[in-house]
């Protein structure tokens, strides 16, 4: 390519655990022209994804909008705002984006408590809630869905125990939301951020947060309008401020509320395609999005075992968005990437810190979990395996798949 010449990518079957393909539709709504950000048209749109998001999340927080920039944006925009020099942090580490939310929390000025276990496992709750308990922590942050390992950390009782300790819960969300089911209110999480690119299958640069009533009573005593924009209602706060501009929720409330106190120049396009990529999610249903990401997991896992690989992640806790395959002895797993890219175009992944060059991730998220794709990412993967001769089975792995779309197919029809 050279300077005088438009980019064009190329066509890609990504299965990775994100970025993901984008649904035609959204990147449809990205090529939309621009209007201006107090335009009535645009500011009914802020208000429509508002309700979209709070859909998202289950939940009836007021407060559900998005944050200009990628996941983890939305997760400091969270702690910046919540975490006052010197509150106490939990988070329990299962992998690479637990650590991820202790720095956050630690350049926040948090006194950041972890505790850890090993990749590959999740905590029992009640470890959790035992160390909400010993630790007595301001706010416990933990990741739903580690994509670095493909672990789901259970939810279901970590929230009620958070608030009957007085501990704030905060989420990441970003590897399940819209894949997986996430129940906000109904686990009592009082904060949570995600990403665009990953089940949503929007492009990346957009994070959807939501906080509730409890949240925002932690971080508006701080809250300080902008000078060039403040008013003589506007009171001056004792207490220092948030410590970012960009990432304050106090005034980013103002902004997403009928005063529409302006803050930054809110990300028109981004905003197109959050809102066309949560209608169709609405549209598809929540809980037909989530069976249908099951679906394709299951075809995935049948695959990979008809060829004799081992599914590493397939336990309990894993998390049905992402399958990681154990890379047989001997064989070099970037190169496999490699040649699965240049040769039949699908892309993979590999992983993180002691599970680099040990697994495979394969991703089954938002648009891209098709049977298309899925046979795609089998028969590139076991093609691939052939030729650098891995002791793989041949033949075998796309009827694997396609039993399990056959059954599910006629079990529907059945029903
Ligand atoms: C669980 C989880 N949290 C956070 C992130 C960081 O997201 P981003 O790259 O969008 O900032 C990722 C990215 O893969 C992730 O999987």
């Amino acid at each position: 390519m050279t300077m005088n010449q438009s980019f064009i990518p190329p066509k890609r079957t990504i299965m990775t655990p994100g970025p993901v393909e984008a649904d035609p539709r959204v990147l449809q709504a990205l090529s939309s022209p621009i209007i201006g950000q107090f335009d009535p048209m645009f500011t009914d749109l802020m208000n429509q994804t508002m309700k979209l998001v709070r859909n998202l999340y289950q939940t009836d927080n007021e407060w559900s909008f998005p944050i200009d920039g990628t996941s983890r944006a939305g997760m400091e925009a969270l702690m910046v705002s919540l975490i006052e020099p010197g509150d106490r942090v939990l988070v329990p580490i299962y992998g690479r984006f637990g650590y991820l939310l202790a720095e956050i929390a630690e350049r926040c000025g948090a006194d950041v408590r972890i505790i850890e276990t090993e990749w590959g496992s999740v905590f029992e709750e009640r470890t959790i809630i035992q160390a909400v308990h010993d630790i007595n922590p301001v706010i416990t942050a933990v990741v739903h869905g580690e994509t670095s390992t493909g672990c789901m950390q259970p939810l279901l009782k970590t929230g009620a125990a958070c608030r009957e300790h007085g501990s704030l819960f905060l989420v990441d969300a970003t590897a399940t939301i819209g894949g997986v089911e996430f129940r906000m209110d109904d686990w009592y999480v009082d904060a949570v951020a995600g990403g665009t690119q990953k089940c949503i299958s929007g492009p990346s640069g957009t994070s959807p947060v939501s906080f509730n009533s409890r949240a925002a009573a932690k971080m508006n005593p701080r809250k300080q309008v902008e000078r060039g924009i403040r008013t003589e209602h506007d009171a001056e706060s004792e207490a220092p401020p948030v410590r970012s501009n960009y990432f304050d929720l106090t005034q980013l409330q103002d902004y997403w509320s009928p005063r529409r106190l302006n803050h930054h120049t809110e990300a028109t396009s981004m905003l197109y395609a959050l809102y066309e990529a949560l209608r169709v999610i609405q549209t598809e249903g929540l809980e037909e999005r989530f069976s249908r990401h099951l679906l394709h997991e299951e075809a995935i896992i049948a695959g990979v075992k008809a060829m004799g690989l081992e599914v590493y992640n397939n336990h309990e806790a894993k998390l049905p968005v992402v399958t990681c395959i154990r890379v047989p002895e001997g064989i070099d797993e970037e190169a496999v990437r490699q040649l699965m890219l240049d040769e039949f175009g699908v892309e993979i992944a590999s992983s993180f810190g002691p599970l680099k060059g040990m697994i495979w991730r394969i991703g089954s998220m938002g648009y891209s979990a098709r049977k298309e794709n899925v046979y795609h990412v089998l028969f590139a993967l076991e093609s691939a395996l052939s030729f650098f001769e891995a002791p793989v089975i041949t033949g075998r792995a796309a009827a694997a798949a396609m039993e399990v779309y056959r059954h599910a197919a006629a079990a529907s029809l059945s029903r």
